[in-house]
């Protein structure tokens, strides 16, 4: 069962990629924490363990940061990365689904929507409030064949998984010609004075009131775990560039309110145009033009 491996990472895929040989072939998202776990390997175990332990309360926790990123959000940013009606999604990191419940409203099919996730708690919770298609599985490994899905999301995990450059590989690889990728993560402000205040919030606060309302250790332990991840998580310009990397092209960060990023990508396809001057110039969608609060960054020559 591959929710049972010490790493997820399928080996063959760890050491080559034959079709960008020059592209690296690993990046983890953060160095290890070594206040929380021993080193690398233990890691995805450590993972695991928090959020099987949590996966009751997640939602409210959810709730308690808020901070905009409940589902009207996550609804938003899907539609602005393209899904729409009848396209078949594969969540990354389900959860408890909260990502795959506004994807099923945008796609208007459940059947549409699979979730994978390597925590069985989270599973089961994805499974008892949707009743969706729920794998046990890593994104670094995805039991699904090629080219078989139109757009792969995966809501707030990125800083979770153990290989960022094999993850986003797999990504490509189960997508159709020309299909969608939308990750959605949270991002340490450039700004000293905003980095402090969501230190304050995510590494104090938050904890405080997960304790206090789900009187659960795990819970308040896995709010501390979110705020160092986020602390030490590599910038996104690397990010970007492992999509690229992976194969992506049209890779995009859209920053609102300055912590929320939005990573977006298309497996090549004939339909996908390729990035022009005038999309250069015109720096950005219609939401980022107008609100200030929205900042998109395209990577040069993609
Ligand atoms: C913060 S929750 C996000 C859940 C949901 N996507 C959301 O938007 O709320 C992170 C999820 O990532 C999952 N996860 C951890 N490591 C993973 C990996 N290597 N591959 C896929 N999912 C992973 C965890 O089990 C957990 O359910």
């Amino acid at each position: 069962m591959i929710g049972n491996r010490q790493s997820p990472v399928p080996d063959i895929l760890a050491r080559v990629d034959e079709t960008n040989p020059a592209a690296p072939t690993s990046l983890a998202p953060h160095p290890v924490l070594a206040d929380y776990y021993g080193d690398a390997a233990a890691r995805p175990q450590y993972v695991q363990h928090l959020f099987d332990c949590t996966a009751p309360s997640y939602d409210r926790i959810e709730r308690l940061i808020g901070f905009g990123s409940g589902p009207w959000y996550r609804r938003q940013a899907l539609g602005r990365a393209g899904l729409a009606e009848g396209m078949s999604v594969l969540d990354v990191a389900v959860g408890t689904g909260l990502v795959a419940r506004e994807a099923i409203t945008i796609v208007k099919r459940p059947s549409l929507v699979k979730g994978l996730d390597p925590s069985p708690g989270m599973l089961r919770e994805a499974r008892r409030q949707l009743g969706l298609p729920a794998v046990l599985g890593f994104g670094e490994c995805i039991p699904l064949r090629d080219a078989s899905v139109d757009f792969v999301s995966m809501g707030y995990a990125l800083r979770h998984l153990e290989d960022l450059t094999v993850t986003f590989r797999e990504f490509a690889r189960v997508l159709r010609p020309g299909g969608r990728v939308c990750l959605l993560e949270l991002t340490r402000p450039a700004n000293r004075v905003g980095c402090g205040m969501l230190r304050v919030y995510l590494k104090w606060v938050v904890p405080f009131f997960t304790g206090v309302f789900t009187r659960n250790r795990d819970a308040r332990l896995l709010m501390r775990y979110f705020w160092e991840t986020i602390q030490a998580c590599v910038p996104p310009e690397r990010i970007q560039q492992a999509l690229c990397d992976a194969g992506f092209v049209r890779v995009r960060r859209t920053l609102v309110l300055g912590v929320f990023s939005e990573y977006v990508g298309r497996a090549p396809g004939p339909d996908v145009p390729p990035v022009t001057e005038a999309d250069r110039r015109r720096g950005g969608t219609f939401a980022e033009r107008v609100f200030p609060l929205f900042e998109s960054v395209t990577r040069p020559g993609v």
